[in-house]
């Protein structure tokens, strides 16, 4: 071919072109091993010398204008491309933001910091103790020595021959203030805490509960001082027409010892499946602090009395959240919380 139908040729390919592979096809028209420009290159040879300088010359001009229209489209092609891609990727800031699934407060933990709020506004403590606990703590300073039927109950977690245990119940709490107290008074205190006991796990039994113990010792303590401070616990957890009751019980650690009743919240009285038609649900034991115990710890029964109470806080989440399953309360489950957030909201 001559460099001039070359040229003609090239004037007519040189539109733009939309693709890269239009592009390329193109390049290998002109300047691959057998393209047109390529060839004419080495048609030189037989070109006469005298013509050679200006035959290289115009086959140069054929490829640089080859070459920038290459570049130029290559650029345009590549700049388009990108923002193809840019505009489908482009974030719509007018769209609504999706939904972050966000937690809820555990049901329990709440329950303890309500009962929490409510003692503390009236002068309590809220103190710790520890669940790795001593026999002389969990019972003998309880008035409960070994060998007696009493322990049978609690079915106690030994770590260390007899003495090291996992506490089964939050009233220890009580001999270490009183022993830190050193015969001083007031005492008002109320300690949440984990208890263990060697129950097989189920709806209603769990190996590990927790328990909120209270304790008050100062002169003339009595059960009326115990039943009006229950009371005020009780309006603000199950609303303020909610009424209490003792009932005659029996704990070492206390003389006398009682139990104490609420009016059911769900049924307020009428009778359903969660207060077994009574009306009434048992949910404290308490009792006025016996002699002994004081004694042992230090505390003169002939100057001092006291009251002291314990219950299980997740028996409460129970019934408060209207749960039947005690496992839930430690499940992690989202769905889980959120369903007895709602039910509460309700
Ligand atoms: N510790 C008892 C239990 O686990 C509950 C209890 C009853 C605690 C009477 C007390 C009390 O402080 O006075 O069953």
């Amino acid at each position: 071919m001559s460099i001039e139908s070359v040229k003609s040729e090239l004037e007519k390919d040189l539109v733009d072109v939309s693709s890269m592979e239009q592009l390329i096809e193109l390049k290998n028209k002109y300047l691959s091993k057998k393209g047109l420009i390529t060839e004419l290159n080495s048609e030189i040879k037989n070109v006469p010398n005298e013509e050679k300088k200006e035959f290289g010359q115009k086959v140069n001009d054929l490829r640089n204008t080859f070459n920038d229209y290459f570049e130029s489209n290559k650029n345009r092609i590549e700049e388009d491309i990108l923002n193809q891609k840019l505009s489908k990727e482009a974030i719509d800031i007018t769209l609504p933001a999706t939904k972050v699934v966000s937690g809820a407060p555990n049901m329990l933990e709440e329950l303890v910091e309500q009962v929490e709020e409510v003692f503390l506004s009236m002068g309590y403590d809220v103190v710790d103790g520890p669940e790795i606990e001593l026999d002389k703590y969990n019972f003998e300073m309880l008035n409960i020595p070994k060998g007696h039927p009493a322990r049978d109950a609690q079915d106690t977690f030994y770590i260390e021959g007899e003495e090291i245990l996992l506490r089964s119940q939050t009233s220890p709490v009580q001999v270490r203030t009183m022993l830190e107290g050193k015969g001083e008074v007031p005492i008002r205190m109320i300690c949440p805490g984990k208890t263990y006991r060697r129950d097989d796990d189920d709806a209603t039994h769990s190996h590990q509960f927790m328990q909120i113990e209270g304790l008050v010792v100062d002169k003339d303590i009595s059960l009326s001082d115990l039943k009006g401070t229950l009371d005020i616990l009780f309006k603000k957890l199950f609303g303020e027409d909610t009424q209490s009751r003792f009932h005659p019980s029996y704990y070492q650690f206390t003389e006398p010892s009682v139990e104490v009743d609420i009016t059911c919240h769900k049924c307020k009285g009428a009778g359903c499946n969660i207060c077994k038609n009574t009306g009434w649900i048992t949910i404290v034991g308490a009792g006025v602090v016996h002699p002994n115990v004081l004694r042992m710890s230090g505390y003169d029964p002939e100057k001092w009395t006291g009251f002291a109470f314990g219950f299980g806080a997740d028996r409460l989440t129970m019934l408060k959240y209207d749960i039947n399953d005690c496992r839930a309360i430690y499940n992690t489950d989202l769905r889980e919380s959120k369903a007895f957030d709602r039910k509460e909201a309700e």
